[in-house]
């Protein structure tokens, strides 16, 4: 029976183990979204997982959530994720660039004063986001017009052919959490009466349409996608999560992507069900889950095959050595939520592996 540290083919990379590192929004790149020296080290540190799939990077210009955030869009944010890969590598692990767009939690003040797009004009609620000058509201965002959607593939694919200059083994589209993609595939943020919106044959087309671009850089085989189906955060909802997850994982086993990573519940536990079970029987690649999981949980869900491999986002932040320190049993450091998406070292570089 296989377990966590049982090799796993995922596309064309043969990962050493299956605790891979999930993305995580961390917010030490610089005022232009380049990635720092930091984040090389903060990189190299984790290089022991199976797979690290680094932070939500802005594919282009212009649509910021978070202040501080990588992009990918500029030669000199290539260079500094070069910096980043090349440490990995040097470590032996295996690094993919997770690309997005924010959508509707884009801010003005994070943008030149633009209004955010969205597939409608429908904000997010209840939450504020971090600027320049102090937490504030989300706005309002426009709805983005249909002759603007080919340039949005067009910003994915660029950024796709940016991240392999930039040496990574591969990229994640980024369709959860409530972002652009998300929010075109779920009906509680997609109004729409286009092609674009609609029934979930509609609404999966701009996240399918863009993966099929990335896939033409990379080749199927280095691409994966992540969904959140249940996930809330962000103000989304959807009238059938089961439905959605199901047409989506159809279609991109169709796709061939070498990887399917399922958010397998809601950061707020108000939306609950079971999203991995259709997963499993739609997807006919590797299945990541992610969220909330214990070793002892993520070995079992291995060895019973519901899963693949499983991705820790906080546990891996909190523990550079994870796979170590799994492996010996040993205790686990505690992350640090103050300092999750603070300036520097702190809570970033520091965290302790084994002594
Ligand atoms: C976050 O930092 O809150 C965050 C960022 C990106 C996500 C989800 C959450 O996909």
């Amino acid at each position: 029976m296989p377990d966590l540290f049982t090799p796993l083919q995922v596309g064309a990379l043969t990962l050493p183990n299956r605790i891979l590192m999930a993305p995580l929004t961390r917010c030490r790149a610089d005022a232009d979204h380049v990635p720092s020296a930091i984040m090389a080290e903060h990189y190299a540190q984790r290089a022991s997982g199976g797979l690290i799939i680094a932070e939500a990077t802005m594919a282009m210009e212009g649509n910021s959530s978070f202040w501080m955030e990588p992009g990918i869009y500029s030669d000199a944010q290539v260079k500094g994720w070069k910096a980043v890969t090349d440490a990995v590598h040097a470590k032996g692990g295996r690094i993919f660039l997770q690309i997005w767009h924010g959508g509707r939690a884009c801010h003005p003040l994070l943008n030149g004063g633009a209004q955010p797009v969205a597939p409608s004009a429908l904000p997010i609620v209840g939450d504020e986001v971090h600027t320049p000058e102090g937490k504030k509201p989300y706005v309002t965002p426009r709805e983005l017009r249909d002759d603007e959607i080919p340039g949005i593939i067009a910003g994915f694919k660029k950024a796709a052919e940016n991240a392999k200059a930039a040496g990574f083994d591969g990229v994640e589209v980024h369709g959860a959490n409530g972002y652009l993609l998300d929010e075109f595939l779920r009906d509680g943020a997609n109004k729409r009466t286009d092609p674009y919106g609609g029934p979930i044959e509609n609404r999966a087309r701009l996240l399918l349409e863009v993966t099929a671009a990335v896939c033409e850089v990379w080749g199927s085989d280095r691409v994966g996608v992540r969904i959140s189906p249940l996930n809330s955060y962000n103000s989304m909802i959807d009238s059938d999560p089961v439905g959605l997850t199901t047409y989506v994982a159809t279609k991109l086993s169709e796709l061939k992507i070498a990887y399917l990573h399922l958010m397998r519940a809601d950061f707020f536990q108000a939306q609950s069900g079971d999203v991995v079970t259709p997963a499993r029987a739609a997807f006919k690649g590797v299945l990541i889950t992610n969220m909330g999981y214990t070793a002892e949980e993520a070995t079992k869900a291995i060895a019973d095959g519901i899963v693949d491999a499983i991705a820790f986002g906080t546990s891996f932040l909190a523990n550079p050595d994870l796979p170590a320190r799994i492996k010996a049993g040993a205790p686990l450091n505690a992350p640090n939520p103050a300092t999750f998406y603070s300036p520097g070292p702190v809570g970033y570089t520091d965290y302790p592996t084994m002594s």
